[in-house]
């Protein structure tokens, strides 16, 4: 692995540390790889502790311990632990299952600040439905122990056709749970989302109707509950700045020690990426030719090179450009500007009767999945 020399670079303000790929749910819309880490090659209880105090020293502020089910490692509290020693901010990212009084104050204790819940559904059946497995009731039990505990609360919602219509009774369950911010995260497309998309995706008209309901109640919501909507680039046709910039903002570590710019890179052919078993974190972060890989402006081609918009937005989302056209350097499709546009005008126009599609629950190990970039 050859390295980069380049001018100074900002330090990474999250670290996204997904501990396991394990996880008890069966989302259709999850954005894990298709090709999930086994337990077995997870990183050990003192390699995420060396990870956690590299990370510090690095200069990241704030960890999501993340996943699959970050509670499905029994050592979470020690790495929380190493995490809260190096300084850093730590937000634990759960679907609730497996959170109990005991367990939550175990975590309290060695540091845990916060906890984002993820919820599929505001109501019980639609969102164990989603979720593939009953989990709905676990949740509201893991949103109480948080609000007694004393820890901030967020709620996840990843949206597609299945749950965008239920976007008020949404609203009104995150107040009911006592959380201060719910994140309306419109699915993006990669792993098992991708497989699934055709299935996921919502039509125009559906997310007008939900954007005019967070519109509506965003300012009535005003000091009770922080809303975040988090765009939908495939209707919208605006690319997005992905993780804030590739190599910008936030590194990931993947269950295996695997250091990515994004989650979903670990798709991309031929890039490389380090690990922390042989590179440092800072090694990874400033030097190693994937983080380098599509880092600014200077790999864009056009329309991107010349676009005013270049800079505020850094070309969309190598990850989509990928699955989409098989080509990461190219412009994100979702770009009305982007020579590859017509391929998700084709999906989001499509008159698809999606409801009667299959899907493809997530699992481990996959089943019936393609690999690979697709085509559409
Ligand atoms: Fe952004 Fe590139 Fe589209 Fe311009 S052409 S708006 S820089 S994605
Ligand atoms: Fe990888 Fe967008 S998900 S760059």
């Amino acid at each position: 692995m050859t390295e980069v020399s380049a001018a100074p670079i900002a330090p990474p303000w999250a670290l996204l540390a997904e501990l396991t790929h394990g996880c008890p749910l069966h989302c259709g819309y999850c954005s894990n790889p298709l090709e999930l880490v086994r337990r077995s090659a997870e990183l050990r209880t003192d390699e995420w502790a060396d990870v956690m105090r590299q990370a510090g020293e690095l200069g990241v502020v704030h960890t999501h311990l993340s996943g699959g089910e970050p509670l499905l490692r029994r050592d979470l509290p020690e790495i929380v632990e190493a995490a809260d020693r190096a300084g850093i901010y730590t937000q634990l990212v759960t679907s609730g299952v497996g959170l109990t009084r005991e367990r939550l104050t175990g975590l309290t204790d060695r540091g845990l600040r916060s906890v984002q819940l993820s919820v599929q559904h505001a109501e019980s059946a639609a969102s164990d439905r989603i979720a593939g497995t009953r989990s709905f009731a676990a949740k509201r039990k893991a949103a109480a122990l948080v609000r007694e505990a004393g820890l901030p609360l967020g709620v996840n919602v990843v949206l597609h056709r299945d749950n965008l219509d239920a976007i008020g009774a949404l609203l009104d369950l995150a107040l009911d749970w006592g959380a201060e911010r719910i994140e309306l995260a419109n699915t993006q497309f990669y792993g098992w989302a991708l497989v699934n998309r055709d299935r996921l995706l919502p039509g125009r008209e559906q997310i007008d109707r939900a954007r005019a309901v967070v519109e509506a109640r965003r300012e009535q919501l005003a000091g009770r509950l922080d809303v975040v909507w988090v765009v939908p680039d495939y209707i919208d046709g605006i690319a997005k700045p992905c993780m804030g910039g590739w190599g910008a903002v936030s590194l990931t570590v993947a269950p295996d020690g695997t250091v990515l710019p994004c989650p979903a890179a670990a798709t991309l052919p031929g890039l490389g990426a380090p690990n922390v078993k042989d590179r440092s974190l800072e090694w990874s972060w400033r030097h190693s030719p994937a983080f380098h890989r599509y880092r600014g402006t200077d790999w864009m081609a056009e329309p991107c090179r010349s676009c005013p918009e270049r800079e505020a937005d850094l070309g969309g989302c190598r990850c989509q450009a990928y699955a989409l056209t098989g080509d990461a350097s190219r412009t994100d499709p979702v770009c009305r500007l982007s020579p590859d546009h017509g391929l998700v005008r084709t999906l989001v126009d499509a008159p698809v009767s999606r409801a009667a599609l299959p899907t493809v629950p997530r699992s481990h190990p996959p089943r019936g999945a393609p690999q690979g970039p697709r085509r559409v």
